[in-house]
């Protein structure tokens, strides 16, 4: 982790030691739900950045290695004597024990997986209204045979005889199991104990005082150059354009770039909330045609998504030449992103961050690797329902805040092979119907993505007394928390009669409807 990345930024009361746990960004989450900042930093992170740090509580995440292993991932062992309130889970607290002269084996035969009962063993800071024999969530195949000095067991389960330990004096503290898991009963009594009373951590990380520290801190990077964002109508690029607007207001410049790809009413909707209502200056480009003439012929799924991208690329040039020249580049970059590329990047003689990546999977596309505008990226430190909340503080209407996701390449990834005009109306009224039943049906917001595809093949139906020969749309509806994994969603018979009735009566050359019913994994979500 580098220090500049924290320069000028609030330091994170809580520091998470990220030792390969799957959780560690979990971590970070509930302490924020708790209103603390946190981050999440490599265990390679030094004794003396800490000290910089300065933070009032330290968590060292679980991790999948065994502490005897010979590469372990291990921290600076001096943490333990910075004073620094710490508490160790799982692998982070059998790391503590080992570090500290105590002993880890092998749980042989008493490995410890999913919901286990806690046995509170005695009053402790850490424990305090933990109930007795409440479940909490285990995943540990080692276990903790004699503790270091001056720790004592605070509780254990059937199988794990250190569930939880605690060193008062010194305010060491150890779990087995995983508080930050939503199974563990009581893990945010156990996270709240630590960051409250045992770290004495203020609730002041809020929307509120987001904005009231990164609004100045925009304006002061940024100065008096002109800043370029690239608007979607995503969530995140959306509440960039706000937040911008607020803190820079006519020194930005938001550019929408229409690839023709988009769902029915989208762009005008766009332009009308953003431009004509909240006046800030949005560019449209229309660029429908452009795109559609590099995709003629192509029907391979990686070709078409990399044309688009090339031509977005393109097109973003061209246009970011005409209206600029520009300084800064907005991007809606969430901490998620950065957590994996902290410390990357940077620019050796500033510190800023410079444009040499955007995830791939970024709403806007990707942009190539030598565009030299330096980064302003405000949400980086933010979680996704974080973004959330600081747009609908600045007035972002439901509408878009709880808008489902649409990838960047739009309906030409949802049209299986060659795109053309006449598919794309096709499913755009299709996509129509099938936004506009789920959301009377009142399922919009349980819903992580509901849409159609259409497919390149043509099936027999009848319709009055005449034979047809149409296309079918596959109506795809997951849940999911995160788009990594997710199921197909459960649509109640008359929701989807409604939406396949319509669908074929409605919309021209179609004459049949399907339910996906295939969960990620094994499929995807997107079809290509
Ligand atoms: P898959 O299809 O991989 O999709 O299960 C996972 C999530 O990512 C979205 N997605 C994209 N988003 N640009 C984006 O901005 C893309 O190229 C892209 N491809 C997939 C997809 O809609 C789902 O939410």
């Amino acid at each position: 982790m580098s220090k500049k990345l924290l320069k000028n930024e609030r330091d994170p009361s809580i520091l998470i030691l990220d030792f390969g746990s799957q959780y560690s960004e979990l971590i970070a989450r509930r302490i924020r739900e708790a209103d603390v900042f946190s981050l999440v930093v490599s265990n390679f992170t030094s004794v003396k950045e800490i000290q910089d740090i300065n933070p009032k509580g330290i968590i060292l995440s679980g991790g999948p290695s065994s502490v005897y292993e010979d590469n372990a991932p291990k921290c600076d062992a001096k943490i333990f004597d910075l004073g620094i309130p710490i508490l160790g889970i799982c692998y982070g607290m059998q790391l503590m024990v080992k570090e500290l002269g105590g002993e880890v084996t092998p749980a042989i035969n008493k490995a410890e997986y999913g919901r286990a009962p806690i046995n509170i063993d005695c009053e402790s800071d850490l424990l305090t209204n933990v109930q007795d024999k409440s479940i909490m969530w285990m995943s540990h195949g080692d276990s903790i045979n004699n503790l270091p000095e001056g720790f004592i067991k605070i509780s254990h389960t059937e199988n794990t005889l250190h569930a939880a330990i605690s060193n008062k004096q010194k305010k060491l503290f150890g779990v087995q199991f995983h508080p930050e898991v939503i199974h563990s009963e009581f893990g945010m009594t156990v996270i709240k104990n630590f960051v409250y009373s045992i770290s004495k951590c203020k609730a002041d990380w809020t929307t509120e005082t987001f904005l009231e520290e990164t609004i100045p801190r925009i304006k002061q990077q940024v100065g008096d150059k002109k800043v370029l964002l690239a608007l979607s109508g995503g969530v995140d690029s959306s509440t960039l354009a706000f937040l911008l607007n607020k803190a820079i207001g006519k020194q930005l410049t938001c550019m929408f770039i229409d690839q023709g790809f988009m769902r029915k009413g989208e762009p005008e909707f766009l332009m009308e909330f953003f431009d004509k209502k909240f006046h800030i200056k949005v560019e449209y480009i229309n660029a429908r045609e452009r795109f559609i003439n590099k995709l003629n012929g192509i029907t391979d799924p990686e070709e078409k998504r990399k044309i688009i991208g090339r031509e977005f690329i393109r097109v973003f040039e061209e246009e970011s030449n005409r209206l600029g020249p520009f300084q800064y580049l907005a991007q809606g970059t969430l901490y998620p992103d950065v957590i994996e590329s902290a410390g990357t990047n940077l620019d050796p003689k500033t510190g800023e961050r410079i444009a040499v990546k955007i995830k791939s999977h970024h709403n806007v596309g990707g942009l190539p690797k030598d565009l030299q505008f330096k980064l302003v990226e405000p949400l980086r430190k933010l979680f996704k329902d974080e973004v959330r909340k600081v747009g609908g503080a600045l007035g972002l209407p439901d509408e878009i805040i709880k808008r489902h996701p649409f990838p960047g390449p739009g309906l030409a990834i949802r049209i299986l092979g060659e795109v053309s005009h006449e598919k794309l109306n096709c499913l755009r009224d299709a996509d129509w119907i099938v936004r506009d039943e789920i959301k009377k049906a009142g399922l919009y917001n349980d819903i992580w993505q509901a849409f159609a595809v259409l497919l390149p093949v043509k099936t027999v139906g009848v319709m009055g007394d005449k034979r047809t020969y149409a296309w079918p749309i596959v109506l795809r509806c997951v849940s999911s928390e995160d788009g990594m994994t997710a199921d197909w969603s459960r649509i109640p018979y008359e929701t989807l009669e409604r939406i396949s009735n319509r669908i074929v009566n409605e919309v021209e050359q179609v004459n049949r409807v399907v339910f996906d019913i295939t969960s990620k994994p094994p499929g995807t979500i997107e079809w290509e």
